[in-house]
């Protein structure tokens, strides 16, 4: 029961974003945080995630938000020691690095375009010939063409990651409050002061949206929160034995990544189902096929999972970080879409920036909602 609370910081959603966000408000010398989360702290696109930190195999081209992602990647070595050493939580950082895969003529084109920019921009990336891919990896398929290794874009275990975080606001006393719904934002003479749940209100002096797909459903008379729409992922979760892969590989229609443990993750539809969260034996099919398509060894082992996510996503599929200009005290951060897990520990940085500083961090410039808005960035 809350009845009545008074925080420093309320953080709506504790999913990756609004978990890694409050660690580092905490870091900062905030003691009062409290991350409200309609359902299981963790329970959503978080948990369904798949863990790359594949900034070479699904960004298109250089730019501000390639150097956002690019400049988390970089974060996670440090994030991953430092939460190992505040909380004893190994989130299984692996920096083997990532194999693309081409199979046709026009996977072929795509591969020697991406490998062209991406040299073009120096970033490291290595074209393998058909033998030596399988070299590395001997259960690709026979049927590779030829192959990018990335050995920058690397892994994470997102749940190991989930549980981390959650350990780490255990332990340092923020409030992780599940099945706690924001019915609405409190308003008053143009400053938001807090949240008001189906348990009672929750003062607080700066209040974050980090809600995913659900932002926009958010009630926040006057104010307008950016769109941010559901878009579904179902991923098929193997099993074996012996170790398969030494990468996470792709091709250009789905991606497998094998974990510590003998799963192997494979993935991912991308589909407007809006709410809807149900596997279907269509996405199964079809993600199955694709990681089939990467390895036919897979096709002889045993399913351990089907799992939905939803993906939050904004109309031009870029994350909302940033100030809501005609109120004070609240910022959104969201809509990081494909690419939660990789920019957590830098959108925790710059989202605290924007929480206890003035100026609006450089990275950041872009991805502000004042782009929907039609206001300039400030
Ligand atoms: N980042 C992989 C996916 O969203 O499926």
């Amino acid at each position: 029961m809350i009845r009545t609370l008074s925080q420093e910081v309320l953080i709506v959603g504790a999913g990756v974003i609004g978990l890694a966000i409050a660690r580092e408000l905490h870091l900062r010398g905030m003691k009062a945080v409290t991350v409200l989360d309609r359902g299981k702290a963790g329970g959503e696109s978080s948990f369904a995630a798949a863990g790359m930190l594949a900034v070479q195999a699904e960004t298109d081209t250089t730019g501000d938000f390639f150097d956002l992602c690019r400049a988390s990647r970089d974060a996670y070595p440090d994030f991953a020691a430092e939460l190992q050493s505040e909380t004893g939580v190994d989130i299984e950082l692996d920096r083997s690095g990532t194999l693309y895969l081409a199979f046709g003529d026009s996977d072929v084109r795509e591969l020697r375009h991406r490998a062209d920019w991406q040299k073009r921009a120096g970033l490291n990336v290595e074209r393998l010939s058909a033998r030596e891919t399988r070299r590395i990896e001997p259960f690709v398929s026979p049927d590779v063409r030829e192959s990018l290794l990335f050995p920058d874009d690397w892994q994470v275990e997102n749940r190991r990651l989930l549980t981390a975080l959650q350990t780490y606001a255990a332990r340092n006393g923020l409030k992780v409050l599940e099945e706690t719904e924001c019915n609405r934002l409190l308003v008053k003479n143009g400053r938001v002061i807090g949240a008001e749940t189906p348990d009672g209100k929750i003062y607080s002096q700066q209040t974050i949206i980090a809600a995913g797909a659900w932002t926009s459903l958010i009630g926040a008379e006057g104010i307008e929160l950016p769109e941010v729409r559901p878009v579904r992922g179902q991923i098929v979760g193997f099993h074996t034995a012996k170790r398969l892969f030494n990468h996470v590989i792709y091709s250009p229609r789905g991606y497998i990544v094998p974990r510590a443990d003998g799963r192997i993750i494979a993935g991912a539809t991308v589909e407007d189902a809006g709410f809807d969260k149900e596997v279907t034996a269509a996405g199964v099919e079809l993600v199955s096929g694709n990681a089939f398509e990467i390895s036919p060894a897979l096709s002889g082992l045993p399913i351990v999972e089907k799992f939905a996510g939803l993906r939050p996503k904004a109309a031009d599929g870029l994350p909302v970080i940033g100030c809501i200009s005609c109120v004070e005290n609240l910022i959104v951060s969201t809509a990081h879409y494909r690419n939660g897990i990789l920019l957590a520990p830098l959108t925790a940085r710059l989202t605290a920036d924007l929480a206890t500083g003035d100026a609006v961090p450089e990275l950041l410039r872009g991805f502000g909602p004042g782009r929907f808005e039609g206001r300039p960035e400030m």
